[in-house]
Order: C-alpha cells, then sequence, then structure tokens
C-alpha cells in the first residue's frame, strides 16, 4: 500500500494508472476509520482497478466553535486497516498541502441545498465540503467515488457537484453502517462517555419510530415529528436540534408524506451532535 502525502505524487499515480488503462475508486475520508468507513472501502475494492483512500481533517468545513482540534484521529491504526482491507493508495495530505498560503477559490453549492439543516447549523460547511471534494476529484481522477448514506445532506451536495461541474465520477451511495443497538458508527461516537452512549441509539429509535408510524398510514409528517420529538425529550442527556420528513431529493419538508420520504434528525448528546436519517418508502 502507498502511502502519499503530496498533490504531485498522487497526481502522477492517478495519471498512470489511466494511461494503463485502470479504474480508480476514491473513498474520501477524515479517518478514525470505522466500518462505515470500511463498507466504502470494500465496495470500492470490488468494483474497480485501484482503490485509493483519502484521509483529510478538512479544515475549511468546520465553523470557528466547531471540533477541528479535538477531531479524533488515529494514523497508525487507519493505515493498518486499509493495508489488511488490501486498499492500493492512501492519499494523506498536510492541511498546507490542500491550502497553501495564498489559497482564495472556493466551490459554493448555492440553490438552496445547502443552507438548510447541516447547512444552517453550520453555515459554510457544505462550501468546505464541495471545495475538498472537488480537488480530491480533480487529483486522483476517479472513475468512481464511494459516499455513506449516514451524511444524506454531503451525498446529494456531492451529486449536484459532480454534475455541475462535469465530474465523470459516478457518486456511489452505500447504507449506513450501525451498531447493534442502531447508533450509526461515527467517528464522534468516540466523544460519547457510558452514560451518553447508552442515550444515543434514542436517535435511531425514533427514526424507527417514524417509520412504523408512516408503515401504519400516517401521513402527516407533524404528527411523526411531534412524536420524534416526545421520544428524544423523554431520553435523558439527548438534546434535538431538528426532527424533519423531506423530500428526498430536495431536502424540502413534505406537506403529506407519501410515495418516499427522508426522515432527518440531528441531536446533541452531552455536547457531541450526531446526526442519521432514514429512507421511508410507502
Ligand atoms: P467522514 O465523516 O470521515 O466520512 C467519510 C465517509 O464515510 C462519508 O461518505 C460518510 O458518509 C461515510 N460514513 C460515515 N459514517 C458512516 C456509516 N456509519 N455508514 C456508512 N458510511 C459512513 O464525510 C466526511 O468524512 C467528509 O465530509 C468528507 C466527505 C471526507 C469531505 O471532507
Amino acid at each position: 500500500m502507498k502511502i502519499l502525502k503530496t498533490i504531485q505524487e498522487m497526481s502522477v499515480f492517478s495519471k498512470k494508472a489511466r494511461r494503463d488503462g485502470k479504474s480508480i475508486g476514491l473513498v474520501p475520508t477524515m479517518g478514525f476509520l470505522h466500518e462505515g468507513h470500511l463498507s466504502l472501502v470494500k465496495s470500492a475494492l470490488l468494483s474497480v482497478d485501484l482503490t485509493v483512500v483519502s484521509i483529510f481533517i478538512n479544515p475549511a468545513q468546520f465553523g470557528k466553535n466547531e471540533d477541528l482540534d479535538k477531531y479524533p484521529r488515529n494514523m497508525d491504526k487507519d493505515l493498518a486497516l486499509l493495508k489488511e482491507a488490501g486498499v492500493d493508495v492512501v492519499f494523506a495530505p498536510e492541511a498546507s498541502e490542500m491550502y497553501p498560503g495564498g489559497f482564495i477559490t472556493f466551490v459554493t453549492p448555492q440553490g438552496g441545498l445547502e443552507d438548510v439543516l447541516e447547512g444552517e447549523i453550520r453555515p459554510g460547511h457544505f462550501r468546505g465540503v464541495a471545495t475538498v471534494v472537488a480537488k480530491l476529484f480533480n487529483i486522483t481522477e476517479p472513475d468512481k467515488a464511494f459516499f455513506g448514506q449516514k451524511d444524506a445532506q454531503q451525498c446529494l451536495i456531492i451529486k449536484k457537484l459532480a454534475h455541475d461541474l462535469n465530474f465523470s465520477a459516478e457518486i456511489v451511495i452505500l447504507p449506513t453502517v450501525r451498531e447493534t443497538d442502531g447508533l450509526a458508527k461515527s467517528s464522534r461516537n468516540s466523544y460519547l462517555d457510558a452514560k451518553e452512549r447508552k442515550a444515543a441509539p434514542a436517535i435511531f429509535k425514533a427514526l424507527q419510530m417514524a417509520q412504523h408510524m408512516i408503515e401504519l398510514g400516517e401521513n402527516d409528517p407533524s404528527v411523526v415529528t411531534a412524536e420524534i420529538r416526545k421520544m428524544i425529550g423523554r431520553t435523558k442527556l439527548l438534546d434535538l436540534e431538528y426532527a424533519v420528513i423531506t423530500d428526498p431529493e430536495t431536502l424540502h419538508p413534505v406537506d403529506s408524506i407519501g410515495g418516499r420520504a427522508l426522515a432527518l434528525i440531528a441531536a446533541k448528546v452531552g455536547t457531541t451532535r450526531l446526526i442519521d436519517n432514514i429512507m421511508i418508502e410507502r
């Protein structure tokens, strides 16, 4: 497994791979890898010739008061996991390599997807995500790029980015990997203490409850979200930020539920923000 730290090295590798007729799969990550990340890696390994995993804690997507400085990291463990999985290349640049002095050009999604939900609570977040993903696409020239449904809004924005800026990469979205009690795997789960960890699965339980209500015929989203609010409200240590039922493509809240809908929750567990979502089909 090659570990590349510079854009130059990564770019030379990708260009040679393309000349040799090999397909490239990119799995962008911020490291501190768990089985959610590894499910994307496994899918890449099965469907392309060369799998590139990027590990880069992207400062541009963190707000001023967010957790950039304490974001968990364990490069040695990540490298061991990726080597064992059979990954071809890890691209792990420094922040100064990706954003050298004088960097002024950003990719800004505009049109509504970026300023609701996560974008409303984390202004500028998706500008940072879109910028780094566009840079990673240019540097690695992937045929396919793999993302997790856990970050549903990010998936929609990246699909639009690829389409609007004419990246040829196919965007592959894979299901959320969960702990046995339903909690979506997340690098940020490592912030939770024992009591918070016990409380956190209520987020997914609330989403499942919403799914059941809708499957049983409830079509008024305000009735469903009121129940979610009650359930999260009853759970100590949990503080709901939003619970919405939206159109899965536009993320606009729906007036009435029919066909496919996406239920999304963001909640604080102690001081840790967690997000989760579930696709509901009827
Ligand atoms: P990060 O949070 O490290 O996640 C990297 C990828 O793993 C994302 O596509 C995310 O949706 C996916 N992922 C995380 N938890 C998952 C789970 N439980 N099941 C399935 N997939 C999961 O998302 C980012 O990094 C960054 O925003 C990034 C895209 C790398 C840009 O900086």
